[in-house]
């Protein structure tokens, strides 16, 4: 079975939790990528309310088709409750009939608010969840420097 990891991060903790899970699985690994560079103020605001409202933010392009796997991970860091808006603009590039992992990584490993609706904007693209995950990553908020 092909799989590939798509992640967005912010902070660094989804990028660690999706590395691990790429050395375990042996898949293929890709960053997701925010045309508009946030800074830790620009997270909160406008980041925190496109995420409750499940709006996508504008991202650069993968570089791989994703037609050519059988099982897609997609991990985002939780912001306000919900997804990063990252984790949306990867969910509209699904192809249909795949199966996808879920994975979060927040401060209080919480995501009961929004998990339902995450899992459906999934399955809406035609693809099965197979499995969700809530990583713990506890800690303050922080920007990855690169
Ligand atoms: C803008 C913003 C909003 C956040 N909101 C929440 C939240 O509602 N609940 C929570 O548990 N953690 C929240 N966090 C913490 C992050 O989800 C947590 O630090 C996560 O591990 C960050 O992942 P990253 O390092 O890959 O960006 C928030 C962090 C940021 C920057």
């Amino acid at each position: 079975m092909r799989t590939i990891i798509l992640y967005y991060t912010f902070g660094g903790a989804t990028m660690t939790e999706a590395e691990k899970l790429a050395s375990e699985l042996k898949a293929d690994c890709v960053r997701v990528r925010e045309k508009k560079k946030r800074g830790l103020f620009t997270a909160f605001l406008p980041g925190c309310p496109q995420a409750m409202k499940r709006k996508a933010s504008d991202i650069e392009p993968l570089g791989v088709d994703l037609t050519g796997y059988d099982r897609i991970a997609l991990g985002a860091p939780i912001w306000a409750s919900y997804p990063a808006p990252a984790f949306n603009s990867m969910v509209k590039l699904l192809p249909a009939n795949k199966e996808v992992e879920l994975f979060f990584c927040s401060g209080g490993g919480d995501t009961s608010e929004s998990r339902a609706g995450t899992i459906k904007l999934v399955e809406d693209m035609g693809c099965t969840v197979v499995s969700y995950r809530d990583v713990n990553t506890g800690g303050k908020p922080k920007k990855l420097e690169e």
